[in-house]
C-alpha cells in the first residue's frame, strides 16, 4: 500500500500535525514526494523548521520564505512553551490562534505545521532534564525573566529532535535567543544549521513582534522610541562606547509611557557587555516596558573611534 499522499505539498493550505510521530511521518512523505525532483541533482529533501509560538505576522513569514529558500520540506511549529515562561499570567495571555496563523501561511511556503498539546511535548509535566542557558542566559532578557532561557533551550532541542531539520531558523530581533541556540547547537554538536533572517520592521520602524497586539495607540506612538534609541546609538558609534550609551539613553528620556529594562552594548561572540574599550564589530540590545508590553529590539553597530 502506498502512503497518501499529503494536501500540503501541492495545496497552499499547511498540513497539521499535532503529534511528534505524525510530524515525523509526514516529513517522511512529503520527503518521499519530492526525491524525484531531486533525483537530478543527486540528493535528498532538506527539511528546515522555524519554530514558533504563533501569533504569526511578517517577521514569521520572512523567516517561512527564507526556509522556503533553504530547504524542500518547510516545517513551522506552533507551540506556546510553557517551560520558558516565568510569569503564568504572561503565559495565560500570549495570544493563541492557531486558524488564524494557518490562514497566515497559506500560500506562503510552509509545507507541515507542527502544533502539539501541552501533553504531546511534556507528557510527565516538566521535564526533569532541561538544556540550560549558562551565564549569558542569566543576563539580560534572563536577568528579567529567570529559567526563561533554560526553557526556550529545552523546547527548542526537542523540536529538533522531533522534526530532525537540517536548518533552524531564528529573527534577529530576538538576538539573544539566537546567540543562546547557536551556542546549544555547537556545545551539543546538534547537526543543524542556525539560519539567522534580518528582523522585519513596520514603515515606522517598530520591529514586528506578537507583543506589538498589546499596544494601544499611544503605546504603539510611544514603541517607536526602541527603534529611535538605537538610531541615535548607531550614529554615535563612531564616537565609541560611553557616547553610544548617552545617545541612547537621551533618545529614550522624556517619553513617560517607556520604562527601560536594560541597555547594553554586547561582543557578537560572547554576548557579554564590550569593555569601554573595545573597538569593532558589536550589538546594541534594548529591552522596555511600555505600558505593560515588555518589548525588546536590538542593532548591529560598528564602534570606532
Ligand atoms: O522565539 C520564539 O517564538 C520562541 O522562543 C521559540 C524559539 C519558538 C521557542 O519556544
Amino acid at each position: 500500500m502506498t502512503d497518501p499522499v499529503p494536501d500540503a505539498l501541492d495545496s497552499p493550505v499547511p498540513l497539521v500535525a499535532t503529534t511528534v510521530t505524525d510530524v515525523r511521518r509526514e516529513i517522511e512523505i512529503a520527503a518521499r514526494l519530492r526525491r524525484d525532483g531531486l533525483a537530478a541533482e543527486g540528493r535528498r529533501a532538506r527539511v528546515a523548521l522555524v519554530p514558533t509560538m504563533g501569533a504569526l505576522h511578517d517577521g514569521h513569514l520572512a523567516l517561512v520564505e527564507r526556509a522556503a529558500e533553504l530547504a524542500d520540506v518547510v516545517v513551522v511549529s506552533i507551540f506556546v512553551n510553557p517551560l520558558q515562561f516565568n510569569d503564568p499570567a504572561d503565559l495565560e495571555r500570549y495570544p493563541r490562534d492557531l486558524e488564524g496563523d494557518l490562514r497566515i501561511l497559506t500560500g506562503r511556503g510552509a509545507d507541515i505545521v507542527f502544533a502539539p498539546e501541552v501533553d504531546e511535548l511534556y507528557p510527565r509535566g516538566e521535564t526533569s532534564t532541561r538544556v540550560t542557558a549558562g551565564r549569558v542566559g542569566s543576563l539580560f532578557e534572563g536577568r528579567s525573566r529567570p529559567g526563561h532561557f533554560d526553557g526556550v533551550l529545552t523546547v527548542v532541542a526537542k523540536l529538533i529532535n522531533s522534526v530532525g531539520p537540517d536548518s533552524i531558523l531564528f529573527g534577529e530581533k530576538d538576538a539573544q535567543q539566537v546567540f543562546l541556540v547557536s551556542r546549544m547547537v555547537e556545545d551539543l554538536n546538534m547537526p543543524v544549521a542556525v539560519e539567522v533572517v534580518d528582523t522585519v520592521r513596520d514603515p515606522d520602524g517598530l520591529a514586528l513582534s506578537s507583543r506589538n497586539r498589546f499596544l494601544d495607540a499611544k503605546e504603539r506612538r510611544a514603541a517607536l522610541t526602541l527603534s529611535h534609541l538605537l538610531e541615535a546609538a548607531e550614529s554615535a558609534s563612531d564616537r565609541g562606547i560611553d557616547a553610544v550609551l548617552a545617545a541612547a539613553q537621551s533618545a529614550a528620556m522624556g517619553e513617560p509611557l517607556v520604562a527601560v529594562d536594560y541597555l547594553a552594548v554586547v561582543h557578537p561572540d560572547t554576548f557579554l557587555p564590550v569593555d569601554d574599550d573595545y573597538t569593532g564589530k558589536a550589538r546594541v540590545i534594548v529591552a522596555a516596558r511600555v505600558g505593560d508590553t515588555r518589548l525588546i529590539d536590538n542593532a548591529a553597530i560598528y564602534l570606532g573611534r
